[in-house]
């Protein structure tokens, strides 16, 4: 599928077909997808716990809200995402391996000296902010590749200490999100795409309050590529 069509035929999908098993290989290849989703420092914080349905712990099921119970028991795969903070000891590593391998080059200033002197020393933002970042990212990276392959998805609440408990993950683990795969009782284009803020309203060029005024043969062309829907 192309690219643009696959942003614009994603929905979250609540409705899947029960009994139509999920291909392990599809699962793979959205795994595969969020593998290589940018991540700070190259740390791969993003980890992941497949679950098939028939075979979840009732206490993972109980820490998802309520209000997901419906189309959680209908899907057959569960993804559970979560961080683990246990990457983070490997960092300086992480970033002199991209040093190593010419991504990041001694031409702009990066050897593993600077790596250990300054990059190590340099105050961060908070490594849960990261976390979720990256994390989000890989997310979507995966969710992308399960519309490219006929799949639907839906990102789930949970009470995450719970999902950690219950996936007997370790105390540097924080569950994301649980992710819903099946395929979809209906193809996603019978559903509309989901209304949209106003794009002015999200975006502004130079200055806040300045809207980044949309151009109509864009949005045509979209369209056509499908990737407009609304
Ligand atoms: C961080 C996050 C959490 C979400 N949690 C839930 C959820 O618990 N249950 C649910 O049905 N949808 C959930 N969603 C899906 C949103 O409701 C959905 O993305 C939004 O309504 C727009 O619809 P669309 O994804 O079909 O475009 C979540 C989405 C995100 C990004």
């Amino acid at each position: 599928m192309e690219f643009k069509e696959v942003i614009g035929k994603r929905r979250s999908i609540r409705y899947y077909l029960p009994d139509k098993p999920v291909e392990m290989e599809k699962i793979q290849i959205m795994l595969e997808a969020s593998r290589l989703a940018p991540c700070a420092s190259n740390l791969n914080v993003l980890r992941a716990v497949v679950v098939e349905r028939d075979n979840a712990p009732k206490r993972l099921i109980d820490s998802i809200a309520e209000f997901n119970s419906t189309h959680i028991l209908q899907a057959p795969v569960l993804i559970c995402w979560y961080v683990d903070m246990q990457a983070w000891k490997d960092r300086a590593e992480r970033m002199k391996e991209l040093i190593d391998i010419g991504a990041l080059e001694p031409t702009h200033g990066w050897s593993h000296e600077y790596i250990d002197n300054v990059y190590m020393k340099t105050r961060r933002k908070d490594p849960e902010i990261i976390n979720y970042i990256e994390g989000g990212m890989g997310i979507a990276f995966g969710m992308l590749a399960a519309v490219d392959q006929g799949l639907g998805t839906c990102l789930n609440t949970c009470e995450s200490e719970e999902a950690r408990k219950a996936l007997g993950l370790p105390e540097t683990a924080t569950v994301l999100w649980i992710m819903s795969v099946g395929y979809y009782a209906e193809p996603p284009e019978t559903e509309r795409q989901r209304p949209r803020r106003p794009f002015e309203e999200l975006f502004s060029l130079i200055s806040y309050g300045t809207p980044f005024k949309r151009d109509e043969r864009v949005v045509e062309e979209l369209r056509k590529a499908k990737m407009i829907q609304l």
